[in-house]
Formats: C-alpha cells, structure tokens, sequence
C-alpha cells in the first residue's frame, strides 16, 4: 500500500503537453495520485497515455471542466490538493471559426475550475495550489527587437489569446480576491511527440510524408519560439513545486524561427529520413493566404524561472525536430488513428 501524499488534478492530461506532463508526473512521483480531468475533445486522445494508464498513482476522469457540478464532486471524492489546468482549445485558426467554444471552455471552464477548489479549500489554503498553464500569446505580437517578459501589458488578438488573457484574469483575480493560491506559466510555442497535426509541425510533417501540399500562411516570414515539450512539462513541475504562490513565469526556448526557415528544416529532415533526394519536397511550398490577426513574432524571456528555479531548455532544436520527426515517422498508426477520427468514434462507443 502506498501512502499517498498529494492528489493532484490535472486537466486537459489527454491532450499534447498535459500527456507529457502527466507521464512526467506519474513517473516520478509513486505516493502522489494524479486525477486526470478530460473530456476527450477531437484533441484529446487516450492512446497518448498508454503506457502509464495502468499505474496505479493514475485516474482518468471523463469530466467536461465547465460542468460545475461534477467538477466539485471530483474534488471532493479525490481530495484534490493541488490543480494543474491545462485544458482548453488551443488551435488559434479553430477559435477564428468558432469563438463561442473558446470563450465556454477557455474562459467558463477555468471559473468553474477556480470556484470548485474555493468551494473545496473553504478558505483553508494551506499546501494547496491552483496552478494555471497559458500562453505567450496574451502578450501580443513582438515586432523585430525585444522579448516578453512578465511585466509586459496583455495584447491579444485572436479570439484564443483573448479567451486564454481572460482565464489569466479570472485566476489572479481569485488569489486577489478569495486568496486562492495560484501560479501562472505563460509558454511559447510546443513541439513533440503526440502533438495534433493540426498545428504546424506535426501537420506538415505529415503532409511531406504523403507529398501533400504545405499551405504556408502569408509570406511565412512569422516568427516563433519553439520549446520541446518536456522542457516545458520539466518547467511546470518545477514552477508547481518550488515556484512562488502569485507568480507568474515565463516559459520559452531562446529559440526563434521564421515559418519558412523552420518548414525548410522540415523538409530536410523528412526527406533525408525517408531516403529522398534532398529538398524534393520544397516544391510541396504553398503560399496560401495569411492568417487574419496573425501575430508577426513571439519571443519569450524566461531569465526570471533560470535565475530564480534554475532551469533551462535541456535540448537543442536541431536534436529536438530530429526526435519530433522520427516520432512520427515511427508512429504512423497514431498519426492515422488522430486525422481519420477512427479513435473519436471509440470513445463516443466507450465513454457513451
Ligand atoms: P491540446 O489541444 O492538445 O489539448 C487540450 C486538451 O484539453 C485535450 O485533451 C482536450 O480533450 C481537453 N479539453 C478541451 N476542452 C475541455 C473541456 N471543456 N473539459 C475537459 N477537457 C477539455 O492542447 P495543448 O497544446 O496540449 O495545450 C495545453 C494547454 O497549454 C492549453 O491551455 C494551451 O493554451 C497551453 N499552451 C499550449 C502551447 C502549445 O504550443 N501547444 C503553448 C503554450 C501554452
Ligand atoms: O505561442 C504559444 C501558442 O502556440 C499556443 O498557445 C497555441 O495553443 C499553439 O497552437 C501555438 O499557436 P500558433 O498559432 O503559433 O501555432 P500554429 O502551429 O498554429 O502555427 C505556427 C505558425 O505557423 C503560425 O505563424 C501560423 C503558421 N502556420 C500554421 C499552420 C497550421 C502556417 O503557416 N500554416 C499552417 O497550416
């Protein structure tokens, strides 16, 4: 029998950086038992867990983060004491399409969040957590000099950042207000394994494996700062555990790129990896037209989490995009599974 320390909840843990995360945490804590709180969205896939699901530190919680009612009774059946919510729709184009599901689960799941553990704590706060996982997004867009730091004023533009600017509110406002323990970590753009071929590089890593079009948006001259994805589950363990209650830290590689040097990157991995000729596929390059409110550059200053915790990004990008592509290629069946929705129907039969 394990004497279990903490119970831990986290959402959105079957989704890209919430599965590292959970694997992270599971593995390297036996005696804490880790709730994973899903609703199993297009994004959101079991099969990225298989590995861990049979631990016994781990529960899998089908439960949607803005059902209040049945958020409170998770707390309270598992005795949550600490919280890491990272669920959330995160596909910037999607929130251009549909608002309305970014507002519900961005902004009202993360309130109902946030209520239930006041409701739960009942004012007795202490070694309790809510730890809230955003964007650099909320920033803005950084033009060719400078970076953002925790002091930078909020500037969203597209209908996600807004949602996720409105959920950092909401979250400082309860430690303001109720004196809810919370910390934030705003982080820059993800890449590895599991990761949904939605977002660009797992979507055109696929597209070169099928020689499909590369639809690059604008002139593909937007500048982002790429981090490995356990880099950042690494950050948020840290940040979880020694970071400072009210706090919020930055998250990021020192690792900008332009679309188009970083797709050219793709292409030479893709095409040395499956035997072709080298850049055979640049001519699958499709300038297609740019994104509305399309932020020109992101790039994160985390000195504050270094200086402060002590960490850094562990990998280099050029070994980082090796792995990430390997990973797909060896992973096929998973990449499949995700774009045929053929996994979707399985939870719709198993989770009815
Ligand atoms: P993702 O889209 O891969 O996963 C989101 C997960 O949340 C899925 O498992 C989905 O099923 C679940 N979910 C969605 N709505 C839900 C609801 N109403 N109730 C319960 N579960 C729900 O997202 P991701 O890329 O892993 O991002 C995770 C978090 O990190 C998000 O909050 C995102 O804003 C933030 N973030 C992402 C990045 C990135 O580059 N991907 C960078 C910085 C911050
Ligand atoms: O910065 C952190 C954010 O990074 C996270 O908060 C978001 O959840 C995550 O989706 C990501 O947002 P981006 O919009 O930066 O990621 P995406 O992969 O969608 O796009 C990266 C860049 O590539 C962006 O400049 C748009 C461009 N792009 C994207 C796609 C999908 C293309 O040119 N073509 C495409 O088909």
């Amino acid at each position: 029998m394990i004497d279990i320390k903490r119970n831990i909840l986290i959402t959105g843990g079957a989704g890209f950086i919430g599965s590292h995360l959970v694997r992270l945490l599971v593995n390297k804590y036996p005696d804490y038992r880790i709730v994973n709180m899903d609703v199993l969205t297009y994004a959101g896939n079991l099969a990225n867990l298989k590995d861990i699901e049979d631990k016994t530190n781990y529960e899998f919680v089908k439960c949607d983060i803005c059902d209040f009612e049945k958020v409170q009774k998770v707390f309270l059946d598992y005795q949550i004491d600490g919280v890491i919510h990272l669920a959330a729709e995160s596909h910037v184009d999607r929130s251009i399409k549909d608002p309305f599901s970014f507002a519900q689960t961005n902004v009202m799941g993360t309130l109902s969040l946030l209520q239930a553990a006041k409701f739960a704590w009942d004012g007795n706060f202490d070694d309790k957590l809510f730890y809230h996982v955003s964007t650099d997004e909320v920033y803005g867009s950084l033009g060719e000099d400078g970076f953002f730091t925790e002091e930078t004023a909020y500037d969203p533009h597209s209908p996600y950042s807004a949602s996720k600017a409105s959920s950092d509110h909401f979250v400082r406002s309860f430690q303001d207000t109720f004196g809810l323990p919370t910390v934030i970590s705003n982080c820059s753009n993800n890449y590895g394994s599991y990761q949904f071929p939605e977002k660009l590089i797992p979507l055109f890593i696929n597209n070169i494996c099928n020689n499909k079009p590369l639809p690059v948006y604008g002139k593909g001259e937007n500048v982002r700062d790429w981090l490995y994805v356990e880099d950042h589950a690494r950050a948020i363990d840290l940040i979880f555990h020694k970071g400072k209650v009210g706090e919020t830290y930055n998250i990021g590689g020192f690792n900008e790129w332009k679309n188009i040097d970083l797709i050219k990157v793709m292409i030479k991995t893709v095409d040395r990896l499956l035997g072709r000729e080298e850049g055979a596929s640049e001519k699958l390059i499709t300038y297609v037209t740019d994104r509305a409110g399309h932020d020109l550059r992101y790039a994160i200053d985390s000195t504050k989490l270094k200086d402060e915790l002590g960490w850094e990004p562990s990998l280099q990008f050029e070994e980082g995009i090796e792995k990430t592509v390997k990973w797909y290629l060896e992973n096929s069946e998973w990449l499949e599974n995700v774009t045929s929705g053929a996994y979707q129907k399985y939870y719709e039969d198993m989770y009815k």
